[in-house]
């Protein structure tokens, strides 16, 4: 298959980019540093430069004929108090999580409704199922990722376009050393260091990248896509049902108990 994956100059990306150029799928990787890879053809895109995607999709098409699955992996964390967190932050944020996504998916969607064919993956985090503390806006901009894909199943099916949305877990990657971490007002510190200080942990802990690839490659094998996926350690992943089964007060005592929030 020809497949263009964003987000692939390390971590995830890379790691499912090397796997799926290994099975011998022709992989076209979009970071805005390039990799060298025996496995994958990685071009210098930025995914919130509307021009430069539409450049590079443009050559595939003249050079492969077709784009058959588009991965859309790129992103970024944020870290901060809603109340500290700027304008600017949070529309950087959403134009690298959201806008970017969604620039590729126009791009890549006239060749796959032409061929009536077609895979779109977009990769989110169980932490956009609910508001995590400190990390609202990351959470919010996954979540509204998760919602458009929701929305583009129903108008695309038609051309035989399939769109589902991957749920990680904590993945053992540098996503930490990447993220936006906002000002932090003094009234917040305190629990801030302690909740961020444990984040960290989680993703030093993580599942390793390579599952993630492994995962992603079983999941084009199948044929009908469910519109969510969650992958990550059962912890983590339970922590979705919980939400709906249980009483709200108490899942939200749960949740300040795991993320350390209770001594202010
Ligand atoms: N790691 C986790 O625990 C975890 C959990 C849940 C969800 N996720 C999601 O999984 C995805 C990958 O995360 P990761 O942990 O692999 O992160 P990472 O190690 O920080 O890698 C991020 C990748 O995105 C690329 N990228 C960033 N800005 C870009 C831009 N403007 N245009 C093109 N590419 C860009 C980076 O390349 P350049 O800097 O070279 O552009 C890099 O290759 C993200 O969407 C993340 O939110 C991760």
């Amino acid at each position: 298959m020809i497949i263009i994956i964003t987000g692939t100059s390390k971590g995830i990306g890379f790691e499912i980019a090397e796997l799926l150029g290994k099975k011998g799928h022709i992989v076209y990787g979009f970071s805005r540093r390039t990799v060298n890879s025996s496995y994958f053809t990685s071009l210098s895109v930025d995914v919130t430069d509307k021009e430069q995607i539409e450049e590079a999709v443009s050559m595939i098409l003249r050079k492969e004929g077709r784009i058959e699955v588009l991965i859309n992996n790129a992103g970024m964390g944020m870290v901060g108090a809603v109340e500290d967190t700027s304008k600017q932050d949070i529309q950087n944020l959403f134009t690298l999580n959201l806008i970017g996504p969604v620039q590729m998916i126009t791009a890549v969607l006239p060749a796959m409704r032409e061929q009536k064919l077609g895979k779109i993956i977009n990769i989110s985090s169980i932490g956009s199922e609910m508001g995590l503390p400190f990390r609202g806006f990351y959470s919010a901009s996954k979540s509204a990722l998760d919602k458009v894909s929701e929305a583009l199943r129903y108008e695309v099916k038609n051309w035989h376009v399939q769109v589902t949305t991957v749920h990680l877990g904590d993945i053992k990657t540098t996503i930490a050393e990447s993220r936006i971490r906002t000002k932090v007002s003094q009234v917040y510190k305190k629990v801030f260091e302690r909740v961020y200080h444990l984040m960290n942990q989680h993703v030093a802990k993580g599942t390793e990248a390579i599952e993630v690839a492994v995962y992603i490659e079983g999941l084009l094998e199948r044929r009908d896509w469910k519109a969510h996926y969650y992958f990550g350690k059962l912890g983590q992943r339970i922590g979705v049902p919980l939400k709906w089964i249980l009483p709200q007060n108490f899942y939200e005592k749960l949740m300040r108990k795991y993320s350390q929030m209770d001594e202010y």
